[in-house]
């Protein structure tokens, strides 16, 4: 019996595989990215690949990248990134995701919108019909607003809890907080997203949408690749 992890750790293997010397690698996280991490760490290490540098998509990614012995660089010397490659929560049909359920969307996003190929590594329980149907959207919201965008949330048909870790209320790497919004099954989130785009106190929410080109899905039956042309 393959485990979730190993799945997880093939799907990370195979993304690494498509990473050239030379490169600029934007560093996602949670549990999946942190295998890919690893890969990438033992492929600079043997010599495989040279002249790599990193930019973490979150502080824990910054922090496990640079006890791995990741090259680290930013987007001021490198604006545009190469390659990509992140974990994903819910993924659909059309290569729309929801992301963010280790709080990382926003500077996520930010390395997805800057980068000429955006790789997604899940194992196959991540796949869906429609999103929205596994998992709730969190939205990071900044701490003044938080009332208003709750209610506004609410308002447009979303059960919303506020994320907290250890009892307390939760803080992402801005110090924003997040609203985790179960909206049930989208029938267009591309309109849920530009709903909320259009929120002041909205920073960012985890609806990724026509950003992905390559998603690597690793299941009991070996890896497949679902891809959108560049
Ligand atoms: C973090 C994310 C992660 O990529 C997503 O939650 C998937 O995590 P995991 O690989 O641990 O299942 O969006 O903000």
């Amino acid at each position: 019996m393959t485990t979730q992890d190993e799945l997880k750790q093939q799907a990370a293997v195979a993304a690494v595989e498509r990473v050239e010397s030379g490169m600029v690698v934007g560093l996602g996280t949670g549990s999946t990215t942190q295998f890919a991490l690893e890969r990438l760490a033992d492929l600079i290490k043997i010599g495989k690949l040279k002249r790599i540098v990193g930019i973490p998509s979150s502080l824990r990614t910054e922090k496990t990248a640079r006890e791995l012995g990741i090259p680290l660089t930013d987007f001021g010397a490198h604006p545009v990134i190469d390659l990509t490659i992140d974990g994903a929560d819910e993924v659909d049909p059309d290569l729309n995701l929801i992301k963010g359920g280790g709080g990382a969307l926003l500077r996520e996003k930010v390395l997805a919108q800057a980068s000429r190929c955006n790789i997604i590594i899940v194992d196959e329980s991540k796949l869906s019909p429609r999103l929205g149907t596994k998992w709730a959207l969190p939205v990071e919201v900044v701490p003044f607003a938080r009332a208003v965008e709750e209610h506004f949330l609410k308002s447009i048909g979303a059960a919303v809890t506020v994320r907290a870790k250890e009892g307390k209320t939760a803080a992402t790497d801005q110090g924003n907080i997040l609203l985790d919004a179960r909206f049930g099954p989208m029938q267009d989130p591309g309109r849920i997203a530009e709903r909320l785009n259009a929120r002041a106190g909205i920073v960012e929410h985890g609806l990724f949408i026509g950003l992905t080109h390559d998603v690597i899905v690793a299941g009991k039956d070996g890896i497949r690749h679902l891809t959108r042309s560049a």
